[in-house]
């Protein structure tokens, strides 16, 4: 069965086509990078009329790079939530009128379970199965959660949530902390590949302890110490030219970044990456200890993390992450997960709302 998925619930605008859950024909990502970025962030209003523009242009593309028609497809796939409302009725209404003209299935689902699911189709793709049960570490801007993932049976799929941020998700400090150093938006990738060229150890920077569950996360107080570093070592000329340098936009050239960043801030980025890093595989290993787990499976955008991705490969336990188009949103990780709850028959009705809030 070819699925096609769909999924505007923040500032991407995407489609794929994945056959029985296992086979990717074709992944489009529209990014909305450049109307966003002189805001340094979202900006919901924009990010609708963006997905308005490209949702008809993108599925047609995951239709031909999947070389299918309309006709070819057997299900619809969609994020319902969480995320942007006006973001996701786009993907949503117009999932629901193309599900009603060919006369096809529609599934509306949860996005944090498409993280997941995105390690699930990456694994499948390859002929292996995820060892289940697994802890789900979903990273991203919007989510920092844990989950023991079940399968109690073929294509059926249970979750607990263990534990999450109390404050910030993990891809929102890295946002954070990246603009107020003055590195434009968003600030993950740009700090994963500037922390190679710090020394963590010349900047220290507080861990969380929590009170209540032990394996919640907490990144505001950390990014609060980010800015007392700042403060207190005098960077604010630093930065204004480093703003100066990325007021056109995204700069992609890392060594153009590097000729207007310090050493010291070079080394303060390091310590927030490693910070962020060790927080996340000292909660995930001890949850993982905890639960009666066979894997950890890391998913997200943040899961795009090289020195993350590193830290993990000494780990005791298998990990999963997935490639890095499937890692940040895309639409192929939503018909994965479409797919199994298709299979057992569910279906929605077109009077399924977008839900900002929804919980996994
Ligand atoms: O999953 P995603 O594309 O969208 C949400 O559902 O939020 O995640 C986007 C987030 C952003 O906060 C971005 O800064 C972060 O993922 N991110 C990274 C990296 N690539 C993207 N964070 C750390 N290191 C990266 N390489
Ligand atoms: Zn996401």
């Amino acid at each position: 069965m070819y699925v096609l998925g769909i999924e505007t619930s923040c500032d991407e605008t995407a489609a794929a086509v994945v056959e029985s859950g296992e086979r990717l024909l074709s992944n489009i990502v529209a990014s909305q990078l450049k109307t966003h970025f002189p805001y340094g962030g979202v900006v919901p209003e924009l990010a609708s009329r963006e997905h308005l523009r490209a949702i008809v242009p993108v599925v047609r593309r995951a239709l031909e790079q999947a070389k299918l028609s309309y006709a070819d497809l057997g299900a619809i796939a969609v994020t319902k939530g969480p995320g942007l409302v006006g973001s996701l009725l786009v993907g949503l209404t117009f999932a629901k009128g193309l599900a009603l003209s060919l006369r096809i299935p529609l599934i509306a689902v949860n996005h944090i379970e498409g993280h997941i699911h995105a390690v699930v189709l990456e694994e499948k793709q390859h002929g292996r199965e995820v060892a289940f049960p697994a802890l789900a570490l979903v990273v991203s801007g919007g989510h920092t959660h844990m989950f023991l993932v079940e399968q109690p049976e073929p294509f059926r799929y249970t979750y607990r949530l263990i534990s999450k941020t109390r404050d910030d998700a993990a891809g929102e400090a890295f946002d954070k902390v990246a603009k107020l150093l003055g590195f434009g938006y968003p600030g993950g990738p740009i700090i994963d590949r500037l922390a190679p060229f710090g020394d963590p150890s010349q900047v220290k920077l507080p861990s969380t302890r929590m009170k209540g569950n032990e394996l919640d996360l907490s990144f505001s107080g950390l990014k609060t110490a980010v800015l007392r570093y700042v403060r207190s070592a005098d960077m604010d000329e630093e930065i204004k030219m480093r703003k100066q340098t990325f007021s056109s936009g995204p700069v992609k050239d890392i060594e153009a970044i590097r000729a207007v960043t310090s050493q010291q801030t070079l080394d303060l980025v390091a310590s927030f990456q490693q910070t962020v890093i060790d927080e996340l595989l000292s909660r995930a290993l001890k949850a993982a200890d905890k639960e009666p787990v066979q894997s950890i499976i890391v998913s997200g955008g943040v899961a795009a993390n090289a020195g993350l991705r590193r830290r993990f490969s000494s780990i005791r336990y298998p990990f999963y992450f997935p490639t890095l188009a499937l890692s940040t949103d895309n639409a192929a990780m939503i018909a994965a997960a479409g797919y199994p709850h298709l299979l057992r028959g569910e279906r929605s009705d077109f009077s399924v709302k977008a839900q900002p809030s929804l919980a996994l």
